[in-house]
């Protein structure tokens, strides 16, 4: 097998997107689109990836770094102009050179493998990945001669009516001979309707040279969907998305309405989950098995262990045990531990709080801050009050105690293993291990009062 090299391109601005974001960092299933094309791009094993980095040179150097070697383009000179960038590092090295757009978030790299697989058979020096686009509005077209050979690519601004009847596209994704490539990129010029230096434009110069030029053309031009403005990106999302839940689905996951479940590309699920509508599941998740997951649950960087439901809430940044109950509508905030067999009920908030293994808060309570031992029940309305207006402050309540209906714990503060907190109670100093305390007013009842009152009306 010959070296194989990978050039992405990722230089743009992407002014057809409209946005503050550089286009090739724009999330697809929550990934850039530059770094899935860089998974793929790895997947297919390269020997070395260069990417072209430019606008947003830090931001998109630093999403790739340690997997990708980098080379600034200054100026967006084009397609042709942005791979020359990358010819002091490759232009003497024997091999073939994959390149690619930063702006094609699905393509894989299976589909990579055949299009070298096909420019090694056909022994060319370059081969184009083309699709089939029932509208091909924005694409290169592919123009061929009367016997079906390749000639040229035209820009779909640079072509005649004629040009633009052809559904043929270039899906911006080529095989070169490395050397051909860079030698061909030499006499590459600008005078087309953008004055821009053409990559395409290579694949005319190899052909009128007598170079053998070929096409490889991919059964699903959903794969080679070039991302240009927000209409595609969100074409992409939902594309990525089947993909995504496909592969679940596959593992053993039940979807019961795929279309409505947003999976980000990182997440782990595991089998015999069930997950219910409205479920968005981001970052770098991981759910266990025979768990269930939703309706309307969005889970964020965190870790699920298995037999847990978890219903209409919201987990960030946590760890959550086995055989958990959260919700409906409970708020899980960040650097949350919870153990195995805990309930969260409704309307419950736990933020910055490590939570023991069977214990509950079972409805209306804001935890944060706080250490709660093992088979602590924290009552309806139980609040920790953790923040005096400048410092957050740690609650510790440990194992067994039971902590009363509408209880305040102004922190610092320590309730002792096993004690009683009455509810109602405002509770600002530590309470003992197996200790009842009480902290309200004390009741008075004034007999015949309230017949006072309403004869007064
Ligand atoms: C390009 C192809 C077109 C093809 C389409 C497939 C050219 C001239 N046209 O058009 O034939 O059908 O892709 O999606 O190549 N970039 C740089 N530096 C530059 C210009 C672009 O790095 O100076 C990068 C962009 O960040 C992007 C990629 O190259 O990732 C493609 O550029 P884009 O402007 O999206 O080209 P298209 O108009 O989509
Ligand atoms: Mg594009």
């Amino acid at each position: 097998m010959s070296n194989r090299y990978a050039v992405i391109l990722a230089a743009g601005q992407g002014t057809r997107m409209k946005s503050k974001l550089y286009k090739v960092l724009h999330p697809v299933c929550g990934k850039p689109m530059v770094e899935h094309v860089l998974d793929q791009v790895k997947a297919a094993e390269m020997s070395e990836v260069v990417t072209v980095v430019g606008h947003g040179a830090e931001l998109v150097q630093s999403k790739l770094e340690g997997r990708s070697e980098f080379v600034l383009q200054k100026e967006q000179l084009g397609t042709a102009h942005a791979v020359m960038q990358a010819k002091d590092r490759l232009h003497d090295k024997d091999g073939i050179t994959l390149v690619v757009c930063g702006d094609t978030p699905l393509i894989t790299a299976e589909t990579m493998s055949s299009l070298i697989q096909h420019h090694e058979e056909q022994q060319a020096k370059a081969t184009i990945l083309t699709a089939h686009e029932e509208d091909p509005t924005g694409y290169g077209r592919i123009i061929r001669d009367e016997t079906g050979l390749v000639k040229r690519i035209v820009e779909h601004k640079d072509a005649s009516e004629e040009e633009r009847a052809v559904q043929e596209v270039n899906t911006g994704t080529y095989c070169f001979d490395n050397r051909a490539l860079f030698e061909a990129l030499e006499k590459v010029g600008n005078d087309n309707v953008q004055g821009e230096y053409y990559l395409p434009d290579v694949i005319e110069i190899l052909q009128t040279e007598g170079e053998t030029v070929a096409a490889y053309q991919t059964a699903s031009s959903d794969e080679t969907l070039g991302v240009n403005d927000r209409v595609a990106l969100a074409r992409a999302e939902k594309l990525m998305q089947a993909r995504i839940n496909e592969k679940h689905m596959r593992n053993g996951v039940t979807f019961i309405d795929p279309a409505s479940t947003y999976i980000g590309s990182e997440a782990v699920i595991g089998r015999d989950t069930i997950v219910y509508p409205g479920t968005v599941i981001e970052g770098a998740t991981v759910i266990g098995e025979d768990c269930i997951i939703g309706p309307n649950t969005e889970i964020k960087n965190s870790t699920i262990a298995d037999q847990t439901v978890i219903k209409q809430s919201v987990v960030h940044d946590s760890e959550v045990g086995s055989h958990v109950a959260i919700g409906p509508f409970a708020h899980i905030r960040p650097q949350s531990a919870i153990s195995d067999e805990v309930k969260i009920g409704n309307f419950v908030e736990i933020k910055k709080t490590q939570f023991g293994k069977g214990s509950k808060a079972s409805h209306l309570s804001y935890i944060g801050d706080a250490e709660v031992g093992a088979g602590v029940n924290l009552g309806c309305g139980s609040i920790t009050v953790n923040y005096d207006g400048k410092n957050k402050h740690l609650t510790k309540i440990e194992d067994d105690a039971f902590i009363g209906c509408n209880s305040n714990l102004i922190a610092p503060v320590t309730i002792g293993k096993g004690a009683y907190v009455a509810a109602g109670s405002t509770i600002n100093k530590d309470v003992p291990g197996e200790a009842l305390s009480i902290a309200r007013a004390r009741q008075e009842n004034k007999e015949g009062y309230a017949r006072k009152i309403h004869t007064k009306n």
